[in-house]
């Protein structure tokens, strides 16, 4: 695997490869990898010839009281990992060359529409941060497709309205959520829980997804009566939840009681831990 720091180095890699014929696929993340990443990384292998990860803690998506300087930073096995799944490239970005002048001096891309709910709410930065860092990847990389997780379903949506609405050529695809065999979806702030948190309380977020999936399907319609039971049960279980929202797909905006596409988006709090998760369907 080679190891490439610089934008110029990228570039020129990239470059080298697209001369070739061949397809590059892209895979941003900000390392401490688990098998949610690599899962990402082994769907790319599929859709292209060569598969470049990054690795980049990007500051300008954290809120100041958040964990930046906390978050996991395990170069050495991410490495590890990122051979094993045979990839190409890791693009591990220099912090001054992604920020010249800091973060906040830099340009910002901002997709509002689907800014201003769910994780936007109590993250009003994050958003912001993920797509101005996400659209300058996408301009230095230049890949033919990347790949996101679902798990992190309202990025995934802003990622691909972004690159949509700004006429970036990239395909942008969405792979599955990795979850423990708990059901608790795979994430690197899952270490910040204790042994019990993790195996005993967090489950509780996907368990309460399927239970209200069974009663949509069952043809309740009632989705203030779907949340305010699903809040319950996360209380019980000892999650303080954040949200749990029945929404239309692709807006996500509250879903109206005729629409046959769902997707319930959900968040709370347990311990250290910001846990979210989601759940898309068809009735
Ligand atoms: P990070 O949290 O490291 O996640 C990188 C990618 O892995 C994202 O596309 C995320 O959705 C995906 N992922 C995480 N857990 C997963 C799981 N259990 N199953 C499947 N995919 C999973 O998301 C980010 O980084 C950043 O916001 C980034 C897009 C890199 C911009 O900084």
């Amino acid at each position: 695997m080679k190891i490439i720091n610089t934008i110029a180095d990228i570039q020129h890699y990239v470059a080298a490869v697209k001369a070739t014929g061949k397809r590059v696929a892209f895979v941003p993340t900000m390392g401490n990898l688990h098998k949610g990443h690599l899962s990402l990384v082994k769907q790319a292998k599929l859709l292209a010839d060569v598969v470049i990860v990054s690795i980049y803690v990007n500051p300008l998506q954290f809120g100041a009281d958040e964990d930046f300087d906390a978050y996991p930073r395990t170069m050495e096995q991410d490495c590890e990992q990122l051979i094993a799944y045979n990839t190409d490239v890791l693009y591990a970005a220099a912090s001054d060359e992604i920020y010249p002048e800091g973060s906040e001096k830099h340009t910002h891309v901002s997709v509002d529409i689907l800014d201003c709910m769910h994780c936007s709410n109590t993250r009003p930065a994050f958003f912001r941060g993920v797509a101005t860092v996400v659209a300058k990847l996408f301009n230095i990389v230049r890949p033919d497709v990347a790949v996101f997780g679902e798990k992190d379903y309202q990025q995934l949506t802003i990622v691909k309205k972004m690159v949509s609405d700004m006429c970036i050529p990239v395909e942008v695809i969405g792979a599955p959520t990795v979850r423990e065999k708990s059901g608790l979806a795979m994430s690197s702030r899952n270490n910040y829980l204790t042994d019990t948190e993790r195996q005993h309380i967090a489950p509780a977020v996907y368990r309460t997804l399927l239970q209200a999936r069974e009663a949509i399907v069952a043809g309740e319609r009632d989705y203030q009566a779907v949340r305010a039971r699903a809040f319950a049960s996360l209380s019980e279980a000892g999650i303080k939840p954040d949200y749990f929202n029945v929404s239309h797909p692709l807006t996500l905006q509250p879903a109206e009681p005729d629409e046959k596409d769902l997707v319930i988006l959900a968040a709370g709090y347990l311990g250290k831990a910001r846990l979210i998760d989601n759940l898309y369907f068809s009735i």
